[in-house]
């Protein structure tokens, strides 16, 4: 997979994209990762890339040109790439817009600066708007990561695990079950007994349940979209029945 990300502050993507996961995923050319410096396209001396906002007020506000030449040079002129801008007014980011996104070839990250961006990016350019949270950021380029680092995870032999993206708190809807590793007990505090025994099935049962019972105190909301067998219902009632009679 393909993302070019377009950036006033291109060297802050290189150290987390240099590390661990990402950066033998791009050794592998499981990921190609490009980083474009939207300033190289901007056309006067100074190479100015943001002006004072029309009609006045604080601020100031990304140029047009630069961004539509930049992003029209490194993707060609008539493309069907997804062009999405980071910014606090997009779609909520979440592991189902990651699934989405992951079956793209390549992607176009546009990272915004300063106050905002010019409009007519927004409305000339940009295919789509994320936001990864009801936050304000000073710019797109943690966002970018993020994107980046959620999408890359999905596309099989990223992670070691074959199933590594499998089980993850969100992947099927659920938060996870808590992990244990050595040693059995530090400071007092064991590791439930059963994840000792050996028994597969009982251990997959005692994950199961214990997803559905941190998903209904943690995030109830979860549960209305989550992928739920009948026995994760039966469950479910359980888990609900003996909060009430505690
Ligand atoms: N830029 C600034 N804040 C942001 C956010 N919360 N999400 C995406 N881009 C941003």
């Amino acid at each position: 997979m393909e993302f070019d990300v377009f950036t006033l502050l291109p060297e802050v993507f290189f150290p987390y994209l240099n590390s661990s996961i990402l950066e033998r995923a791009r050794q592998r050319s499981l990921i190609e990762v490009r980083v474009h410096n939207i300033r190289d396209w901007a056309s006067t001396k100074h190479h100015v890339t943001d002006d004072e906002p029309y009609g006045g007020g604080g601020g100031m506000v990304m140029k047009v040109e630069p961004v539509f030449a930049a992003v029209e040079s490194v993707l060609g002129p008539k493309t069907n790439i997804p062009v999405i801008l980071l910014t606090p007014q997009g779609r909520v980011f979440n592991q189902k817009i990651a699934q989405e996104l992951v079956q793209q070839p390549r992607l176009a990250l546009i990272c915004g600066r300063y106050e905002g961006v010019d409009e007519r990016i927004r409305q000339h350019l940009v295919t789509d708007e994320i936001s990864i949270g009801d936050y304000v950021l000073t710019g797109g380029e943690l966002p970018a990561l993020i994107l980046i680092d959620a999408i890359s995870r999905l596309i099989s032999g990223v992670l070691g695990d074959p199933d590594g993206a499998m089980n993850d708190s969100h992947s099927s809807g659920l938060l996870e079950y808590p992990h244990y590793t050595r040693p059995p007990e530090f400071r007092g505090w064991g590791v439930p007994e059963i994840l000792l025994s050996g028994d597969h099935a009982k251990i997959e049962k005692w994950r199961r349940e214990q997803s559905l019972r941190r998903t209904l105190k943690r995030r109830p909301d979860l549960l209305e979209n989550a992928r739920l067998s009948e026995s994760d219902l039966k469950n479910l009632k359980k888990i609900q029945d003996e909060g009430e009679n505690s």
